[in-house]
């Protein structure tokens, strides 16, 4: 059968597949540390779990309006009103399977053969993919580790061109777990206004920050910058709860719109059950968050520490998210006793191979001297895992 040419344009998602990897030898019975799965390891909290068990019982599993029940869009309303000063109609506000679902159907409504999305690298795996599968292209803004990979304005103005439509902003990000400072949001923000882009607003790991910090949405920097900026958030990384598929936009009405459109003409609405659950999550998960964060900052700290003290590693300590992403350059090239580990994927095999660490390797996110591992995992798994790659780096030669 000839498939469509974009299926063959995009890969499975790296790291779903080294988590199932990792999964799958677990359930073999290997003893696998596994830092390379993308979720909480907390388990999403009991009045969540309550509310979704209260919705099976009163029979709310039909089909919902397709873009979400009022009360979720009206409870995420509230939420960007309350923490970003930020204003959104119904009309404005969809709700769909996962984040990665709403940024789906983003690209969807406004990409076509021929434009360009501007991605700063490094960057989640799945932006590409899904430009890629939407007929556009990804054009990739190079940035800096020693910088904290901050955006460089004059850089990214280099690489506009007329088929430009968007810039991806991810803050905090994933891989790097950096975070970009208000003065970097408003260069974004002026350029997009002066150069007529839409800024994709990624704000996913926007509760786990560290060291005190806040979050600020870019759209909250004023009207004409929420005008052209669609917000995507969803429950999974603050509320644990990757397994439900809750993701939600909010932007401009015509492209939401658009967004609903397409959504309610392909998946129809996101699970009812899910939706009761992410009500409660979103008012009143507060203190579950301030739990989970203060916990992810102990790891974050044990791991960084660990990674740094080890010879040829040098890890950056993230602001954001639950990922470090050490910068492995000083032990390319050299040997294992299977070969030589000349790139990230390399390295990943032998950990994965030799040592039964499971990592994701850089090149997924644009990085060939990368690899990205979670913290999210028990601080015995850390300090068990970190012996390993300490054994595993000491065989190189
Ligand atoms: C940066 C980023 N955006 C979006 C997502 C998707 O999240 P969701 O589970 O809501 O689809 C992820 C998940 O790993 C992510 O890392």
């Amino acid at each position: 059968m000839k498939l469509a040419a974009r299926a063959g344009r995009i890969v499975p998602s790296p790291t779903l597949a080294m988590a199932a990897t990792a999964k799958a030898m677990a359930a073999r019975g290997i003893d696998v540390v596994d830092f390379s799965s993308g979720e909480p390891d907390f388990d999403t909290p009991e009045p969540v779990k309550a509310a979704a068990e209260a919705a099976i019982r009163a029979g709310f599993t039909k089909y919902t309006p397709s873009s979400g029940i009022d009360e979720l869009r009206q409870t995420i309303i509230d939420k960007l009103q309350a923490e970003q000063g930020l204003r959104y109609e119904k009309s404005q506000v969809v709700v769909s399977c996962g984040a990665k679902h709403s940024l789906y159907n983003l690209a969807e409504a406004l990409l076509e053969a021929g434009d360009e999305v501007i991605i700063p690298v490094p960057y989640w795996v799945s932006y590409a993919d899904q430009i890629l599968l939407n007929d556009a292209t990804p054009v990739f803004l190079p940035t800096r580790e020693e910088d904290g990979y901050a955006i460089d304005a004059h850089e990214l103005e280099r690489l506009i061109t007329t088929r430009t439509k968007a810039i991806i902003v991810n803050s905090p990000g994933n891989p790097t777990g950096a975070t970009y400072d208000r003065a970097t949001l408003e260069r974004l923000a002026e350029l997009a206004l002066r150069r007529d882009l839409l800024l994709i607003s990624d704000e996913i790991y926007e509760k786990i920050l560290y060291d005190g910090a806040t979050h600020t949405s870019i759209a909250s920097l004023g009207p004409e910058v929420a005008a052209r900026t669609v917000v995507i958030n969803g429950v999974s990384k603050a509320y644990a709860m990757t397994g439900w598929r809750i993701g939600y936009a909010a932007g401009p009405k015509d492209l939401l719109t658009a967004m609903a459109n397409i959504q309610s003409q392909s998946t129809s609405n996101p699970c009812s059950i899910s939706q009761k659950a992410a009500v409660v999550a979103l008012r009143e998960g507060g203190v579950f968050i301030e739990k989970m964060v203060t916990e992810f900052d102990r790891r974050r700290r044990v791991m960084v520490a660990r990674l740094n003290a080890m010879p040829g590693v040098r890890c950056r300590m993230p602001t954001g998210a639950f990922y470090a992403f050490p910068n492995m350059s000083g032990l390319l090239g050299r040997q294992s006793p299977s070969g030589t580990i000349a790139t990230p994927t390399d390295l990943a095999n032998y950990l994965l191979q030799a040592f039964k660490v499971a990592v994701v390797p850089g090149e997924p996110f644009g990085s060939t001297q990368h690899i990205r591992l979670s913290y999210a995992t028990s601080m015995e798994t850390i300090v068990r895992g970190m012996d390993r790659l300490d054994a595993a780096f000491k065989q190189l030669t």
